[in-house]
């Protein structure tokens, strides 16, 4: 049999990522491919920084995107930060959470672990009282905005607890960047990384992270070489370092970083706060139209992410088939619930250009049918016109 061209469905992603990717992106990536190393694309090289120091809100120069995705990010940070011996305060309110502690105990460093509860943010008193009982401990880890629970933690606030008690941060961003309000210099968190395929409506495959002053110190200063070649942020630095002349380290994955840079012009042209806001305002009318559906919102609305929503599967109704209709006769994807919840809820994501009232209406309105609701549309627009 010969093997035809794959030409994918065209679906509405609203699942936990990825998540739809704009049209101007796809565009880039058909771009002629050049050199990695053509002044061109070192010019334009130095501009995805500039646009990612953008986008986190930063002057930090160790700014860039790690050729791979967002768990590559996780790894550059764990494996550039952490030493043998090191001890790390891990926090754990949900799946991703679970991997920084695999990272931290691979890199033979301790996690101590401060468990949360699932679909709750990560609770700052439990941190405190975990830093003042592990006055040797270094670096203090969590996930802003957890993918697997819909919960948003209070990032500026874990920092300054960190701060207090000498201790860097690595915050796990992928959900976050573009969709929450995300400070790396006003909250000052020290090690940050994210990814395209969420928020940021790029394709997946890079993961954009940032380092600060403090953290680059301790990088520098390292008894042990950084275990893994590949992601060694001393020799990557040789590659994307500005302005000093680019010694080769791998070859970057040129057509997806034009992808990057157009997502990030986009972000700019929109305005980041604008971001914020249109993902917030979208949130609202999504909770109002599943609430009239008699269906329950799993996190606090304090603590809710506006770009992942995780609503409770109805009673009676069949999570795969309702999954499965949603997908063969919309073609809309929403995510089933991870780990503990696995069974138990829905995610439904409005990420980066997903974020619209088209989508906010055509998911309600699917949901409805296939659940055989009513109301779910009437009440998002009268969200939409308050
Ligand atoms: C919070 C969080 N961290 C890390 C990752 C891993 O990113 P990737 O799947 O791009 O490797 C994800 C992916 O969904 C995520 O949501």
């Amino acid at each position: 049999m010969t093997i035809q061209s794959f030409h994918p469905p065209k679906r509405t992603l609203m699942g936990p990522g990825p998540s739809d990717v704009y049209p101007r992106v796809t565009e880039a990536l058909s771009r002629p491919t050049i050199g990695h190393l053509d002044p061109e694309f070192v010019r334009m090289m130095d501009e995805v920084k500039e646009l990612l120091q953008y986008a986190f809100r930063t002057e930090n120069a160790l700014t860039l995107p790690v050729s791979a995705p967002g768990s590559a990010g996780m790894e550059t940070c764990f494996a550039n930060l952490v030493e043998p011996g090191d001890k790390v305060i891990v926090c754990i309110n949900g799946v991703f959470g679970m991997r920084m502690k695999e990272n931290v105990e691979r890199c033979g460093g301790e996690a101590v672990i401060v468990q949360g509860e699932w679909g709750r943010a990560v609770d700052p008193a439990a941190v405190e009282e975990t830093l003042k009982a592990n006055p040797d401990a270094v670096i203090l880890s969590f996930v802003h905005a957890e993918t697997s629970t819909g919960a948003r933690s209070d990032a500026e606030k874990l920092c300054a607890l960190a701060r207090e008690h000498n201790c860097l941060t690595i915050v796990d961003a992928v959900t976050s960047l573009g969709g929450s309000q995300l400070e790396v210099d006003a909250w000052g968190i020290d090690a940050i990384y994210s990814g395209t395929q969420k928020c940021l409506s790029c394709v997946p495959g890079l993961s954009p992270v940032s380092f600060s002053q403090r953290a680059v110190d301790k990088i520098q200063n390292r008894k042990t070489k950084v275990q893994s070649w590949f992601l060694d942020l001393n020799l990557v630095m040789g590659y994307w370092g500005k302005g000093a002349k680019r010694a080769y380290h791998h070859t970057a994955p040129v057509n997806d970083l034009y992808a990057l840079h157009e997502s990030l012009v986009i972000l700019q042209e929109e305005g980041i706060e604008n971001a914020w806001v249109r993902h917030q305002q979208h949130h609202n009318a999504l909770v109002a139209g599943l609430e009239a559906m008699g269906m329950s919102m799993v996190v606090p609305a304090d603590e809710r992410l506006a770009q992942l929503n995780l609503v409770t599967i109805p009673e009676g109704a069949d999570d795969a088939a309702v999954r499965s209709q949603l997908l063969n006769d919309y073609n809309l994807e929403i995510g089933a619930g991870l780990g503990d919840f696995a069974g138990k809820v829905w995610r439904i994501g409005l990420m980066g250009c997903a974020a619209t009232k088209t989508n906010v209406l055509f998911c309600l309105g699917a949901l409805q049918a296939v659940l055989g609701k009513s109301g779910a549309t009437e009440a998002a627009m009268a969200v939409y016109n308050s």
